[in-house]
């Protein structure tokens, strides 16, 4: 089924000069990149973002890392993109994922996990909102 994803380059991807390396491998995977933003994340849109964490022990530490520096938020379309892209990404510990996932090439600590995707349907579709407008999605034709 064709679905979009929201996924985040975290503030240390920008800082160490990874943003293309990464963002390569979803192009050459094959799937379509419909929205992308550069932007710093404030205090309110993080504890939005990460609502659903708001009573961990590491909310805070999580928080204040998110907004420390810019972070690229996009939209990625493709087939099953959810569940594929969260392939590409690899577990949330960095140290239990794949080699060959983003995460197990790119990261060593759970609180620097390089990226964060979408889980499912329901919270891709509330943080695609949550960072984008829906006029700022676009809508194109991938060439071979
Ligand atoms: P992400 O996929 O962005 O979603 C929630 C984030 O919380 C997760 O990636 C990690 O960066 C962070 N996180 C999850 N568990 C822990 C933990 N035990 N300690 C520190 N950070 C964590």
């Amino acid at each position: 089924m064709m679905e979009q994803s929201f996924v985040m380059m975290k503030p240390d991807v920008a800082q160490r000069r990874l943003l293309g390396k990464i963002l390569t491998r979803f192009e050459e995977k094959g799937l379509q990149l419909v929205a992308m933003k550069l932007l710093q994340i404030d205090e309110s849109l993080a504890k939005e973002h990460y609502g659903e964490h708001a009573e961990k022990p590491f909310f805070n530490d999580l928080v204040s890392y998110i907004t420390s520096s810019p972070s690229l938020a996009m939209v990625i379309k493709g087939d099953d993109a959810i569940s594929l892209i969260r392939k590409i990404v690899g577990a949330t510990n960095p140290k239990e994922a794949d080699l060959g996932t983003i995460r197990g090439d790119f990261a060593m600590d759970m609180g620097r996990n390089v990226i964060h995707a979408s889980d499912a349907p329901e919270s891709a579709k509330r943080e695609i909102a949550l960072f984008f407008d829906d006029d700022e999605i676009c809508d194109y034709q991938m060439v071979d």
